[in-house]
């Protein structure tokens, strides 16, 4: 019924507020041995892959970017310039047309949110990957969303809305670890960023705030006065110049 919660526009407004923590992504590969391969699960419009690209010595890797959706795909091979060392497969990540351990890495952002059944993606990149190949999930933990303006039992049936309904696995984020470790992977890590926009502009654009608080009205999930007074004190905290919103961006890496 109602849209993703992303789309191509929005996957590159948010290559600019998410750059540091994908340029931290990219470095847990620094040790991958030269002539090794490196996949994207998941990948959209394929930045990442050529980033990486370009940020390792050209040609040191072969980068292939996995997504289900061709329009993603099409963005991504649209992209190329003269990264010859990347290429862009059409494939649901559940069931990707790899051979087993042909991998030396394998990335995936914003992804786990996005699947109902997370172990099975566990299960498959563990297959494609080497012994002591190197996974990356980068993720956003939706439960972390914080407001430090207005109704907090609004911001709380945000929270519930985009953890339990909206996003299909919303507390994927902090279940990384879990999924990690069931699949029997070693030397897991994590590391938490916080993500903090200081306007309802910017709320609205990299969270689709406005979207979402729509959504929950349409859903009977609030009324139109709870909407009205979030919205309200949003923009009031913006007008004053304390607004201020949160939300925590999570790296989990592990070996095979
Ligand atoms: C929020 S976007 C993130 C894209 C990219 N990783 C980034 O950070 O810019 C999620 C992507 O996962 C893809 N996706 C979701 N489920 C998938 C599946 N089962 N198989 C392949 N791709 C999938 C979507 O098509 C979408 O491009």
């Amino acid at each position: 019924m109602y849209e993703k919660h992303y789309n191509l526009d929005y996957l590159t407004e948010t290559l600019k507020i998410l750059s540091g923590v994908k340029q931290k992504s990219y470095t847990y590969f620094n040790d991958i041995p030269e002539g090794g391969t490196i996949v994207d699960l998941g990948c959209g419009s394929g930045q990442d892959v050529l980033n990486m690209s370009r940020m390792f010595n050209t040609n040191k890797f072969e980068f292939i970017g996995i997504d289900h959706d061709p329009e993603m795909i099409t963005a991504g091979q649209a992209a190329i310039q003269d990264e010859s060392n990347v290429k862009f497969l059409v494939s649901n990540v559940l069931e990707v047309s790899l051979a087993e351990t042909s991998v030396h890495g394998v990335r995936m952002e914003r992804l786990v949110q996005h699947i109902g059944e997370p172990l099975n993606l566990f299960k498959e990149t563990h297959r494609i990957l080497k012994d002591k190949g190197i996974v990356v999930v980068v993720e956003s933990d939706w439960n972390s969303l914080s407001f430090y303006n207005g109704d907090s039992a609004i911001a709380d049936k945000l929270n519930g809305y985009l953890t339990q309904q909206k996003v299909n696995n919303g507390r994927a984020a902090q279940s990384l670890t879990t999924y990690l470790n069931k699949m029997g992977f070693s030397q897991i890590t994590i590391e938490v960023f916080p993500f903090v926009l200081r306007n309802y502009d910017d709320a609205c654009k990299y969270l689709w705030i406005d979207k979402m608080i729509d959504e929950m009205f349409s859903l009977n999930i609030i009324e139109a006065t709870e909407r009205d007074r979030f919205i309200e004190s949003q923009k009031h905290a913006d007008q004053k110049g304390y607004f201020s919103c949160s939300m925590n961006i999570v790296i989990a890496s592990a070996v095979k």
